[in-house]
C-alpha cells in the first residue's frame, strides 16, 4: 500500500509569466476559469468559502460561483447558516478554486455583502423547482432530528407553494468584492509560480510574484 507520505506529482502542464497574464485580476480569473470550463474538468465552478466566526475559529465549505463582475464574486446561500452568521458578524471572507487537472488555484480575499434582495428574486426564480421547495424545507447548518424532517418539509412546502415559491427571506445571494487574488501554476521541482495582485489605495492592481 502507497504510504500518502510518497504521494508526489510534478506539475508540468503550464506557465504564469507576468508578460502572459492579464494586468486586471478579473480578466485572468475570466480566463481560467473559461479555460477550466473549457478542459471539462469536474465542478470547475465549486469553490471554497472561508469565513470567521466571532471567537476567531476559521471554517471552510464548497459553494458555486454563481456570477463574476468588477462588482465582484457571487454565490448563493442560506443567511441563517452557519457561513450566514458568521458572516453577519465578520464580512471578511476567502474564497479558493482548484482546478487539478489544470494545476491551477485561485485565491481570493475581500469583504462580503448580501445582494440586493431583486437580484437574489431574479436568480431564485431560475433555480429547478425541486431546488427553490428545497430552499425552504433545509434549516441549513441546524441539528435535525433525521432525513424524514427534510421530506416531510419538502412535502409541506411543496403543497403550500405549488409551482410557484417565493424565495425564502433566509436565502439569498453573496457578493465578496475583491481586495487580493492568487493565481498559481504548478511547476516542475516544486519552483510554482504564483502572482498576487493587491488592490492599492489609487484603485490600482499591484501585481507582485510570490515565491513558492
Ligand atoms: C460542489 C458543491 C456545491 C455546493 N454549492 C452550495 C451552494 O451554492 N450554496 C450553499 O449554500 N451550499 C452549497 N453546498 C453545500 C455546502 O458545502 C455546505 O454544506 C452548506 O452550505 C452548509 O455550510 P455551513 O454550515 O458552513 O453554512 C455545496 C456543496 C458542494 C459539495
Amino acid at each position: 500500500m502507497t504510504s500518502i507520505a510518497d504521494l508526489r506529482k510534478s506539475y508540468e502542464r503550464a506557465e504564469l509569466d507576468e508578460s502572459a497574464s492579464h494586468s486586471d485580476p478579473l480578466q485572468q480569473f475570466d480566463q481560467w476559469l473559461q479555460e477550466a470550463i473549457a478542459s471539462e474538468v469536474p465542478e470547475p465552478n465549486a469553490m471554497t468559502v472561508a469565513t470567521v466566526a466571532s471567537n476567531l475559529r476559521p471554517s471552510t465549505r464548497v459553494v458555486l460561483i454563481k456570477g463574476y463582475d468588477a462588482q465582484g464574486i457571487t454565490w448563493y446561500s442560506n443567511y441563517e447558516s452557519r457561513k450566514g452568521q458568521e458572516l453577519a458578524g465578520n464580512p471578511f471572507a476567502a474564497l479558493q478554486f482548484h482546478w487539478v487537472e489544470l494545476e491551477r488555484v485561485v485565491r481570493i480575499e475581500g469583504v462580503v455583502e448580501r445582494v440586493s434582495a431583486e437580484e437574489s428574486d431574479a436568480y431564485f426564480h431560475t433555480r429547478p423547482l425541486d431546488s427553490r421547495i428545497g430552499a425552504w424545507a433545509s434549516p441549513q447548518s441546524q441539528v435535525i432530528a433525521g432525513r424524514s424532517v427534510l421530506v416531510a418539509n419538502a412535502a409541506k412546502y411543496g403543497a403550500r407553494f405549488l409551482l410557484q415559491p417565493p424565495r425564502p427571506p433566509h436565502w439569498g445571494g453573496y457578493r465578496l468584492k475583491p481586495d487580493r487574488w492568487e493565481f498559481w501554476q504548478g511547476r516542475k521541482s516544486r519552483l510554482h509560480d504564483r502572482l498576487r495582485y493587491t488592490l492599492a489605495a489609487d484603485g490600482q492592481w499591484v501585481r507582485e510574484r510570490l515565491a513558492p
